[in-house]
């Protein structure tokens, strides 16, 4: 009788510490996604080694080892959402709707980890069309509609969030409009971005570049900390050759203690181009003050 109550307290024990895992750290349950720093890939969907490509592991590698933000830029062909760099005619690897798939077959096996996604809409395609994606795979039910916009202070914890099972975040950077897709937000309403495609191998700046003239009170932010290099003038590709270093624990973190130093808190994305070499995992506890 005593053994079979001790088992049965045990896997109470047990259900519960799960249940309170968020993003691999229990720590992480009782805080709130704007004060949660995650490292992320830049254009995650760009994987291989030429030039128009940003990462070498594919989506669900990415997450698999641990990243939690992805950031995916999305063009207009003929009328179909493609992932596609710069333009189609350099590089499409596909349909968003594919892309989509991979994260929600991922975040149905891994229901205690919560991921944001961010997409680029440049060429300013009906957010319809954006939900109808989300929706042909089924995706859109993880998504977090906030009902409102929120204030820094109001987002819920990412423990909320994994229980509530509303544990994807959706930001687009142009063209969103919640009064059509409620859960598909816009990103330049709750972050800043420092600049992108720089050459400064040392990252000597947390300037506030987009959205232009706005004030970082309120906002929460992400670092742009992936390095370009110019192969002919005018002609950036992504640095793959420096990668370690640029995603080493001290090329991270000297850039980040400069925007701590500028903004008094920690960013909440620092994006990555070969985010498989490095240590952004490491990096990422560091920020979050977890052991
Ligand atoms: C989270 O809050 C702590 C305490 O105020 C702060 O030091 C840290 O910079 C914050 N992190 C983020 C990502 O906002």
């Amino acid at each position: 009788m005593r053994t079979f109550a001790a088992l049965a307290l045990s896997l109470a024990f047990a259900s519960v510490a799960f249940a309170l895992n968020c993003n691999g750290h229990t720590e992480l349950c009782d805080r709130k996604y704007s004060n949660v720093t995650f490292l992320g890939t830049h254009n995650s969907p760009f994987v291989g080694v030429l030039p128009a490509d940003n990462q070498l592991e594919t989506v669900t590698q990415q997450l698999s080892g641990g990243i939690r933000y992805l950031t995916a830029q999305t063009h207009d062909k003929d009328g179909a959402i493609e992932l596609c760099h710069t333009s189609c005619i350099l590089l499409d690897v596909g349909l968003l709707q594919d892309y989509l798939k991979d994260i929600k077959t991922w975040m149905d096996g891994n229901p205690n980890e919560v991921v944001t996604l961010l997409l680029t809409n440049q060429d300013a395609i009906d957010i319809n069309k954006f939900a109808d994606a989300f929706k042909a795979v089924g995706l859109d039910a993880y998504a977090y509609a906030p009902g409102a916009d929120l204030a820094m202070n109001d987002w819920p914890t990412l423990g909320t969030m994994v229980s509530n099972k509303k544990r994807l975040v959706v930001f687009m950077d142009y063209h969103a409009d919640t009064s059509k897709v409620p859960w598909i937000l816009d990103e330049f309403k709750y972050y800043f971005e420092t600049p992108f495609d720089t050459t400064d191998e040392n990252f000597a700046q947390c300037t506030l570049d987009r959205p232009q003239g706005a004030s970082a009170d309120g906002r929460m932010y992400i670092v742009n900390h992936f390095l370009d290099i110019e192969i002919f003038p005018g002609v950036l590709i992504p640095n793959l050759a420096d990668a370690g270093k640029t995603n080493s624990m001290t090329s991270i973190l000297a850039q980040t203690d400069l925007c701590y130093t500028q903004y008094k808190r920690t960013p909440n994305v620092v994006l990555l181009d070969f985010a498989s070499i490095g240590d952004e995992m490491k990096a990422q506890d560091d920020l979050n003050n977890l052991g």
